[in-house]
C-alpha cells in the first residue's frame, strides 16, 4: 500500500514538473524572440524542454571538447532552460580571461553554492568586497612569506606520510599498497593545520573536517533542477539537494564557530609555534590597511574556501602524477636520477632543493596539462554584453572555460595525447595564467590563489616519494593494463583506485 501511494505520489510530480516546464518553455520562448541578440555563437542542435542536455555524457568535459571539435571554439549550449558559453580554445580563453576579464570576473550564482557559501571568494559574485576578501587571501594568508613559513608543517606531515608507506613496504614484503586515501588524508591534514593550527590535533577534529569536505565536494558536483530548470525552481524542496546542502552548510557553521572560539581564547596565550590562518585573520581584524569588515561570516568563509578549493585539486594532482609515473616508466626512471642525483643517501628532500629539479617540475606541468583537476575551471558569468569573435555576448551569460580541450588543442601541443615532460624543458609555458595554452589554475582577476602552496606541497610530495622508494604496477598488470579512465565530478580523478607495488629503497 505505502510502496502504491509512494509510486502515485512520484507519478503525480513527475506530471507536474513536465507540465510546468513545458508550459513555461512556451512562455520564455515567446519573451526570447523578440530579445534575442542576431549573432549568437553557434549552438548544436536542441530539443524541446532539455535544450542540450542530452549531448553530453557523465564526462562533461569531454563531451564539451567533442561538439567543440564540430562547433568551434564558442558555442552556446542550452542546459535545460540555461544558455552557457563553452569555451574550448586559448584564444579564446584568452579573449575572456584576459581581453575582456573585467566583464567576465564574475561568478554565477547555484542552489548548491548559494547554500553552503559564507561571504567566500571562490563563489562571491565581483564586486568590492570579492576584491578586498581576495587581496587578504593573497596577500595575508598566500603570499610568498607565510607559504614558506607553512614549511615546517609541510615537511612534518610529509614525513608522516613517508613513515606510514615505509612501514607498509617493511610490513607487507612486496605487497600493494593504496595511495591515493593517503594522498586524502595527507592533504587534509595539512590543510587542517595549516588553517586552524593546533585546533585540529585536539580532540580528533580532523575526521570532522574530512566528511563536510567529502560532503561539500559530493554537493558541489551535482547540477539541481533549479539550475537547470530555475523557472521550477520550487521543486528544489521536494528532491531533497537542498536539504542536504543545508544539513552540510550548518555543520560547517558549527565547526568554524568553534575554530574560531578556541583561537579567541587562546589569544597570545599559548606560544603555538604555528602561525595559522584563523590567527592571520584574527589578528587582521583591527589593522588599519584592510579595507573590509572581518565578520565572522568573512573569516569562515575564508577558511571554507582553504579546505574546499585545496584539497581535492591538490590529492588529485599527486594521483594522476603517480598514474602518469607508473604508465611511462621511462619518465620515472628519468625522474629518480635526476632526484637521486641531487639528494645522495638517506635524506629527506626539502623545499630548498627543489629548485634544481627542473624535470620534476615539467612532470607536473605534463600531467597538469593533460589532467586538470577542475578541468572546466569555475564557471564565470557576464557583467556587460560584449562581442567576441564576432558574436555577441549577452549580459548575465554564464560561461565555461574548458582547460581540458585546451591542454589538447593541436596548433599548440605536438601529439597532444602522449605524456611527454621534455615539452616544458627549456620552455617558457607557465601556469601562472600568462600563458592561455596552459591554465589548470585559470587565469585574469579570478585566477587561482594558491598556485603556490600547491605547487610546493606536490612538488615535494612526489620529490621525496620517488626519492625513497621504487614504484611498481601490481602483480601481473602491464602498462598498457593500467587504465587511465576519469570518473565523472567538477574535480576530476582517476576511474580506478591507485594501488601500486612499493619498495624501500632508502
Ligand atoms: C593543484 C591544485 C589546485 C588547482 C588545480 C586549482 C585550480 C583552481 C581553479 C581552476 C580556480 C578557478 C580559477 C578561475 O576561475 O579562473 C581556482 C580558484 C581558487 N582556488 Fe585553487 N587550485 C588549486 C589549489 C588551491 C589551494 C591549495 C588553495 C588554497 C588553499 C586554492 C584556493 C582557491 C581559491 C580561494 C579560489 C577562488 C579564486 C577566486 O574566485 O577569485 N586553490 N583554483
Amino acid at each position: 500500500m505505502a510502496l502504491l501511494h509512494n509510486l502515485a505520489f512520484s507519478t503525480f510530480l513527475l506530471s507536474i514538473i513536465v507540465l510546468s516546464i513545458i508550459f513555461l518553455n512556451l512562455i520564455n520562448k515567446r519573451r526570447s524572440f523578440s530579445k534575442n541578440p542576431k549573432n549568437l555563437p553557434p549552438s548544436p542542435p536542441k530539443l524541446p524542454f532539455i535544450g542540450n542536455l542530452h549531448q553530453f555524457g557523465s564526462l562533461v568535459h569531454q563531451s564539451f571538447y567533442l561538439l567543440s571539435l564540430k562547433y568551434g571554439p564558442i558555442m552556446l549550449l542550452q542546459l535545460g532552460e540555461v544558455p552557457w558559453l563553452i569555451v574550448s580554445s586559448s584564444d579564446m580563453a584568452s579573449a575572456i580571461m584576459r581581453t575582456h576579464d573585467n566583464i567576465f570576473a564574475s561568478r554565477p550564482s547555484t542552489v548548491v553554492t548559494d547554500i553552503l557559501r559564507f561571504e567566500d571568494i571562490a563563489f562571491e559574485p565581483y564586486g568590492e568586497d570579492w576584491r578586498q576578501l581576495k587581496k587578504i587571501f593573497t596577500t595575508h594568508l598566500m603570499s610568498f612569506k607565510m607559504v614558506g613559513s607553512y614549511k615546517t608543517v609541510r615537511e612534518a606531515e610529509i614525513n608522516s606520510l613517508i613513515r606510514k608507506i615505509s612501514n607498509h613496504a617493511s610490513l607487507s614484503n612486496g605487497g600493494s599498497i593504496e595511495l591515493r586515501s593517503l594522498f586524502f588524508s595527507f592533504m587534509t591534514s595539512l590543510i587542517c593545520r595549516v588553517v586552524c593550527g593546533k585546533f585540529v590535533l585536539e580532540e580528533g577534529r580532523y575526521h570532522t573536517f574530512r566528511e563536510v569536505v567529502e560532503e561539500n565536494f559530493r554537493l558541489a558536483s551535482r547540477f539541481s533542477i533549479g539550475d537547470l530548470f530555475p523557472s521550477i525552481s520550487w521543486m528544489e524542496a521536494l528532491i531533497g539537494l537542498s536539504r542536504r546542502a543545508n544539513r552540510n552548510r550548518e555543520k560547517w557553521d558549527r565547526l568554524l564557530d568553534e575554530v574560531i572560539e578556541a583561537h579567541l581564547q587562546s589569544e597570545k596565550s599559548d606560544g603555538f609555534q604555528e602561525i595559522s590562518f584563523v590567527d592571520m585573520l584574527l589578528s587582521l581584524r583591527n589593522d588599519a590597511t584592510i579595507n573590509v569588515e572581518l565578520t565572522a561570516d568573512r573569516i569562515k568563509g575564508l577558511l571554507a574556501d582553504a579546505f574546499a578549493a585545496g584539497i581535492d585539486t591538490t590529492y588529485i594532482t599527486l594521483d594522476w602524477t603517480m598514474s602518469e609515473l607508473l604508465k611511462n616508466p621511462k619518465e620515472m626512471k628519468k625522474l629518480q636520477e635526476e632526484v637521486r642525483g641531487i639528494i645522495k643517501h638517506n635524506n629527506m628532500v626539502t623545499s630548498e632543493d627543489l629548485t634544481k629539479m627542473d624535470y620534476l617540475r615539467a612532470i607536473i606541468k605534463e600531467t597538469l596539462r593533460l589532467h586538470p583537476p577542475l578541468p572546466l575551471l569555475l564557471p564565470r558569468e557576464s557583467m556587460e554584453e560584449c562581442e567576441i569573435n564576432g558574436f555577441t555576448i549577452p549580459k548575465g551569460t554564464k560561461v565555461i572555460i574548458n582547460a581540458w580541450a585546451i591542454g589538447r588543442e593541436a596548433k599548440s601541443w605536438e601529439s597532444p595525447e602522449e605524456f611527454m615532460p621534455e615539452r616544458f624543458i627549456n620552455s617558457q609555458v607557465d601556469y601562472k595564467g600568462n600563458n592561455f595554452d596552459l591554465i589548470p589554475f585559470g587565469a585574469g582577476r579570478r585566477i587561482c590563489p594558491g598556485i603556490a602552496f600547491a605547487m610546493a606541497t606536490s612538488e615535494l610530495v612526489l620529490a621525496n616519494l620517488v626519492h625513497k622508494f621504487d614504484w611498481e604496477l601490481p602483480e601481473g598488470m602491464t602498462t598498457d593494463e593500467f587504465d587511465m579512465s576519469e570518473s565523472p565530478g567538477l574535480s576530476v580523478q582517476r576511474k580506478d583506485s591507485l594501488r601500486l607495488v612499493v619498495k624501500h629503497v632508502l
